[in-house]
């Protein structure tokens, strides 16, 4: 199973079989001592990782960091492309074939879907997509995937409700891909011009998964195990007259919630801003703090695997 992993590009959930993705999901749940600092783990002692990152990030790129000093390696990088030599015109494929003589592994954000492909194309070097565009955001998907697995027990048979923005959403795409993979009745929430692209729901039909779309979300929760909330993207529509119509469309409140079962966990990919109250932090059912910190085992999972040091 190891050898499958070693080298590889991340790009794409699609890149990952069911099989695949629970063998990530076991090593990521084994990192979990060393990636709270209470195990040591150096098995990539001289390693190094760059984050190059032409969009903001928290998360991601911090947490793909921690990974890495938690496995005993290092990371170069930029998370401000305005203080590189990109500023004087120099090219993704240059910045690329510059950053693979400098690291072992890339870890790569770009606005435009497709450049984490285009990325790998001009190096031997690992890629691992960190989100393209309205694209996908593999390594995001995969920490979803485990927080569910985890509070859950299981995805199979589990009610998922996904909110918000779902058309620019890339984090839902890729989620509702790997939900349906694993066998999960998907539930789409959203003002019908922020529904879930054809492309996608086109897929979760083709896979035999189950699913409804409704912009009701009083009724959509009541049966829900999992209810995913995204943020309306302001910085994906073209034009800020159609954001305005729709932002704040949706807020989960206290509430709301008296609508859902006890044990119905909210996760976020985060950053929130209006679209969960802060009075949900302190209940049972927010579990977003936590998925934050599943990036770090995951991700150490996912880097121990593509330097083949773990079984
Ligand atoms: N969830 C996520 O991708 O967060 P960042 O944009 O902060 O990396």
């Amino acid at each position: 199973m190891t050898k499958i992993f070693k080298g590889r590009d991340i790009i794409s959930i699609h890149d990952f079989s069911r099989e695949e993705i629970e063998h990530i999901l076991k090593v990521s749940k084994d990192m979990i001592p060393a990636a709270r600092g209470e195990k040591g783990n150096l098995s990539l002692k001289g390693k190094i990782l760059s984050t190059i990152f032409f969009e903001p990030s928290t998360r991601t790129r911090l947490s793909f960091e921690a990974a890495m000093s938690r496995l005993g390696g290092s990371v170069v990088g930029f998370s401000d492309p305005e203080i590189t030599s990109l500023k004087k015109g120099e090219t993704l494929a240059d910045t690329i074939r510059m950053v693979e003589s400098y690291s072992d592994v890339i870890v790569l954000r770009h606005p435009m879907e497709g450049a984490a492909k285009l990325a790998a194309d001009f190096t031997e070097k690992p890629v691992i997509n960190a989100g393209d565009g309205a694209g996908q955001h593999p390594t995001q998907t995969l920490l979803d995937l485990f927080t569910i697995w985890t509070e859950k027990k299981d995805i199979e048979d589990k009610n998922v409700v996904l909110l918000g923005d779902l058309k620019y959403g890339r984090t839902v795409h890729s989620l509702a891909y790997a939900l349906a993979m694993f066998g999960a009745n998907l539930t789409f929430v959203a003002p019908e011009v922020l529904q879930m692209p054809k492309e996608v729901v086109e897929h979760v039909e083709r896979q035999g998964g189950s699913y409804t779309s409704t912009n009701a979300l009083e009724d959509a929760i009541e049966s829900a195990d999992v209810l995913y909330v995204t943020r309306i993207q302001k910085e994906r529509f073209p034009d800020p007259a159609e954001y305005e119509k729709v932002a704040g469309m949706y807020r989960v409140d206290n509430e709301i919630l008296t609508n859902a079962s006890k044990d119905m966990i909210v996760m976020h990919p985060l950053p929130r801003v209006t679209e969960i109250s802060p009075e949900v932090d302190t209940t049972e059912h927010a579990i977003y703090f936590k998925q934050a910190f599943n990036g770090v085992p995951v991700r150490m999972a996912l880097l121990a695997l593509i330097f083949d040091v773990v079984k």
